[in-house]
C-alpha cells in the first residue's frame, strides 16, 4: 500500500492525455467574472469567484447546465476563446504533465458567436500554449442533444464548409434525458461521411444507449459509458472491439452516475475489472472542484491503484485518441519516458 506522500508523487508525474474535458467547463471562475464584468454581465445573484460554482449541488444535472450556460455566455469574442484555451491548457494542462487534449467545444453554449471566431480564438490559444509549454490539443465539437435535431445537423454543415486541421471530430453532450442518442443520425451520419471522428457522452443512459452510439451513430468511443457494465454482452462485446471509455472519477462521483456519490468509484472499477479500455479525465475540472491530477488521485486512493494501473490509462488514452500512427508514437515516446523516471526510485527501494 502506497503512502499518501507516494501517491502524490506518482499522481502530480504521472504523463496524462486528455480526451473528456470541456472548454467551457475547464474556465476557472476569477476568469469568467472578469470576462462577465468585460461584457457588462451581472452574474445570477451578484455572485463572485468564491460562490460561482457550487460543486455540491450539482448532483442535479440541470443545475450544473444552468451554470455552464451562464459561463458560456460570458466568453464572447476572439481574445476570451484564446484566452480560456490558453489558460485551459497551461494552468489546466501543462502544469498537470498532460502531454495532450482533444478538447471538447460547445458552440451552442456561446449563442450569437459565429463559429469561426470561437475557432480563431481557439486556435490562437492552442498555438501560444503549445509554444509556452509543448501541450498539444486538437477539437472536437460537441452537439447539444437538448437542440433539435435539425440544429445538430447545421452545426455539423457549418463545420465542413468551414475545415480547420485541428477540428476533428464530433461529440454529443448535455441532457440526455432530453436527447436520446438515435435522434442524432442525420448529423452524425454526415459527419462519418465527411471524414469526422465521433464520440457521444452516454453518462446515464441504459447500456443500449452504447449499442446506438457504436452502430446508429457510428461514434468509436464513448463518454463516461458507466451502464455498459449493467449488460455482461454489451460489455463482452466493447473489451473484444476495444471500444474506449472516456471516464471522469470526480464529476461523474458527484452527479451519482460512477457510484453512490461517496468516493467509491464502483463503476469504474467494474469497467477496469472487466477489461474494458478505461481513460481518465476531468470532465469540467474547476466547475466540479477538481483539476487532472485530482482524478488521478481519487482513484488511487479509492481503488488502491499504483503506478502501473495508472499509467495504463494514459497507455488507453493514447491508443483512444484521434492521432494519427505517428502522433501516437510520438506521444507514447514521451509517456514511456516519464513513467520509466517515476518508476526509478520505486526500483530502489527495498
Ligand atoms: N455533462 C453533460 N454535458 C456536458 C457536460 C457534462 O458534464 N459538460 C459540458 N457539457
Ligand atoms: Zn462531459
Amino acid at each position: 500500500m502506497s503512502t499518501t506522500a507516494e501517491i502524490e508523487r506518482i499522481v502530480r508525474g504521472l504523463p496524462k492525455v486528455s480526451l473528456h474535458c470541456h472548454l467551457i467547463g475547464s474556465v476557472q471562475a476569477a476568469t469568467l467574472v472578469e470576462l462577465a464584468a468585460k461584457h457588462g454581465v451581472v452574474l445570477d445573484g451578484g455572485r463572485t469567484a468564491e460562490n460561482l460554482f457550487d460543486h455540491a449541488s450539482y448532483e442535479d444535472l440541470d443545475e450544473f447546465l444552468r451554470v455552464l450556460d451562464v459561463a458560456g455566455s460570458v466568453i464572447r469574442d476572439v481574445d476570451d476563446f484564446h484566452r480560456v484555451t490558453y489558460e485551459s491548457l497551461t494552468a489546466g494542462g501543462a502544469a498537470h504533465n498532460v502531454l495532450y487534449r482533444e478538447i471538447f467545444l460547445s458552440p451552442p453554449g456561446h449563442p450569437g458567436i459565429g463559429y469561426r471566431t470561437i475557432i480563431d480564438g481557439v486556435r490562437a490559444g492552442m498555438r501560444d500554449a503549445e509554444t509556452d509549454t509543448g501541450i498539444r490539443s486538437n477539437l472536437i465539437v460537441g452537439l447539444n442533444r437538448n437542440d433539435t435535431p435539425g440544429a445538430a445537423t447545421e452545426l455539423v454543415e457549418t463545420m465542413i464548409a468551414n475545415p480547420y486541421d485541428e477540428v476533428i471530430g464530433i461529440g454529443l453532450d448535455y441532457s440526455e434525458m432530453i436527447g436520446p442518442p438515435e435522434k442524432f443520425w442525420k448529423a452524425f451520419r454526415l459527419a462519418g461521411e465527411a471524414g469526422l471522428q465521433r464520440t457521444a457522452h452516454s453518462e446515464s443512459g441504459p447500456p443500449h444507449n452504447i449499442e446506438t452510439i457504436l452502430d446508429l451513430l457510428g461514434c468509436s468511443r464513448v463518454d463516461h459509458g458507466y451502464h455498459v457494465v449493467d449488460d455482461p454482452d454489451i460489455t463482452r462485446r466493447c473489451v473484444e472491439e476495444r471500444i474506449p471509455f472516456t471516464c471522469t472519477p470526480v464529476s461523474s462521483d458527484i452527479g451519482r452516475y460512477s457510484g453512490s456519490g461517496d468516493g467509491s468509484h464502483l463503476r469504474i472499477k467494474q469497467m477496469v475489472d472487466a477489461g474494458l479500455l478505461v481513460t481518465i479525465d476531468s470532465d469540467d475540472p474547476p466547475m466540479f472542484g477538481t483539476d487532472p491530477t485530482n482524478d488521478y488521485r481519487a482513484l488511487a486512493h479509492a481503488l488502491g491503484y499504483g503506478l502501473d494501473t495508472l499509467a495504463s490509462f494514459t497507455d488507453n488514452a493514447i491508443e483512444a485518441s484521434w492521432l494519427d500512427a505517428d502522433g501516437k508514437r510520438d506521444l507514447r515516446q514521451r509517456a514511456d519516458r516519464m513513467v520509466a523516471d517515476l518508476a526509478a526510485p520505486l526500483m530502489k527501494t527495498p
